[in-house]
């Protein structure tokens, strides 16, 4: 099996393992029986039926979403390869699903059946059979709206919670939950603007979930340190910044650090030493993998194989297993240090 045939399958059980709990569980919460209900026709009697209606009155929004990882859920070729290898309707609940609220009491999962290239689309997350659902309320003065009308689901981050449990009860309880600082204040940046051209300015969130697949965000998820300590060097890394498990996805997402060390001439001293902190699918029975839990921090010490000289480091994250590839992000590779071992 090549690389993208393994993730694919590794993906698709724990997707369906994680979704299998999900329904369970999610069938105990709340009050009265929550099924995986909804047919495409019940969108029928919205006043929007398609997510490309919002373009002509909002069009940064919508230009903005069609660059996001939501627009691209069912077209995404990773989604799509795995989906090959396991055709089953239960991806479409969150990869080209029908709007959250769509019986308008209480959110629910439930698959489209036509436009699934649109992902996860204004109407997923906006549409009620109330109307378009709002974070505020607030004082319309323009004669063509689409009447909005306020909704506590939009305006916490409960909605997310609906395709994303893992990062949100990750998330609970931390320091950032804490603080009152949910999803969106990492995941959608805030920017003053007018909603619709030539319309007031308003406090705004910028549609674009920048996320594991924006390089510079995943730099801002931790703080890195390595110090030449005179036993060996002390490398550190801190889950002091994203608001949840780092990597934050649970299956797939490898992170390892490289060290190799040089002689007082500039020669290589031994192999590389590999730390890996965390593996991703491919995860041998034995091998626990070493998820930093938000708020904490992992650390090693590299015991040095001469009397001096010098140290390089690396830090690396993948999309999947942890082995150097075309997908592998170097997330750090700062200059080499000198050590000194004590005598
Ligand atoms: C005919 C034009 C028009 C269309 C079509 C339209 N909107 Fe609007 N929308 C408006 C106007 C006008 C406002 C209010 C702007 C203001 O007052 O700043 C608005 C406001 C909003 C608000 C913000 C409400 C608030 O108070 O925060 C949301 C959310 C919204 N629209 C979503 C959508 C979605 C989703 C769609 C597609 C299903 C859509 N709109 C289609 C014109 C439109
Ligand atoms: C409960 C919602 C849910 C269901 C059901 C679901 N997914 Fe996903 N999927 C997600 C989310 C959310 C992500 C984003 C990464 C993460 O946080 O896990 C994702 C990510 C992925 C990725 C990785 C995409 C990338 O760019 O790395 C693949 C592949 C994938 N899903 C395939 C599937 C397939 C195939 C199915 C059906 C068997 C499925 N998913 C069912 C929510 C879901
Ligand atoms: C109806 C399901 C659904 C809802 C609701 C939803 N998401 Fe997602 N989200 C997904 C899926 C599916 C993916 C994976 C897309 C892919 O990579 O193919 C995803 C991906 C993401 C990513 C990863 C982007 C990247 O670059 O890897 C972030 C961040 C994210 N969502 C944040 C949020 C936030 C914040 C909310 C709440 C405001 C939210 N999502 C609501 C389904 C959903
Ligand atoms: C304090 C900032 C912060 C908060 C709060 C936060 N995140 Fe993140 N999130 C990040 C950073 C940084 C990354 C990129 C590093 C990574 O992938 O772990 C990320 C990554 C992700 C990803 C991408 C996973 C993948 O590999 O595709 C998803 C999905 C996500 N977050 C969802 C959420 C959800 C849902 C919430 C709310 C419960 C949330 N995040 C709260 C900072 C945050
Ligand atoms: C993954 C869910 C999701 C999708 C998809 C989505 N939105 Fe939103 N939208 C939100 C959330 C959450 C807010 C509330 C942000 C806040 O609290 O200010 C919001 C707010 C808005 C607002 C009000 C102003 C603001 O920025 O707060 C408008 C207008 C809007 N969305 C339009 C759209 C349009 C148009 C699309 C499709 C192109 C779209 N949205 C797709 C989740 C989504």
């Amino acid at each position: 099996m090549d690389k993208l045939t393994r993730f694919a399958a590794f993906t698709l059980l724990g997707l369906l393992a994680a979704f299998v709990a999900y329904v369970f569980w999610d069938s105990g919460r709340g009050a009265g029986t929550s099924q995986i209900s909804g047919s495409p026709s019940q969108i029928n009697s919205f006043a929007f039926k398609s997510h490309t209606e919002c373009r002509e009155c909002h069009p940064q929004y919508y230009e903005e979403w069609q660059r996001s990882f939501h627009a691209q859920a069912w077209t995404d070729p990773w989604v799509k390869q795995s989906w090959a290898c396991y055709a089953d309707q239960d991806c479409k609940n969150c990869h080209a699903p029908m709007p959250v609220m769509l019986n308008g009491r209480k959110p629910t999962l439930a698959p489209r059946t036509d436009d699934l290239e649109s992902g996860v689309n204004c109407l997923t997350c906006h549409m009620s059979p109330q109307g378009v659902m709002a974070p505020e309320e607030r004082q319309i003065t323009m004669a063509k709206s689409c009447a909005p009308v306020k909704n506590d689901l939009i305006a916490t981050d409960a909605m997310c919670w609906e395709c994303h449990p893992n990062q949100y009860d990750d998330w609970r309880g931390t320091s950032f939950y804490k603080k009152g600082q949910g999803c969106k204040s990492c995941h959608m940046d805030q920017m003053d603007r007018p909603l619709v051209p030539n319309g007031p300015t308003r406090k705004t969130r910028v549609h674009f979930w920048k996320g594991a697949h924006t390089f510079t965000f995943i730099k801002t998820a931790y703080d890195f340190k390595f110090v030449p300590t005179p036993k060996g060097l002390e490398v550190t890394l801190m889950n002091t910044k994203s608001g949840h498990f780092f990597p934050a996805e649970r299956h797939n997402r490898a992170l390892w650090v490289e060290v190799f060390f040089y002689d007082d001439k500039g020669a290589q001293v031994g192999d590389m030493v590999k730390w890996t902190i965390r593996e991703g699918s491919n995860l041998p029975r034995n091998v626990r993998s070493l998820d930093i839990k938000p708020d904490a921090q992992v650390s090693n010490l590299f015991p040095y194989p001469v009397a001096s000289g010098k140290a390089k480091v690396t830090l690396k994250f993948d999309y999947f297993y942890a082995d150097e590839d075309e997908y592998t992000r170097i997330l750090e590779d700062p200059a080499p240090v000198a050590f000194k071992k004590a005598e």
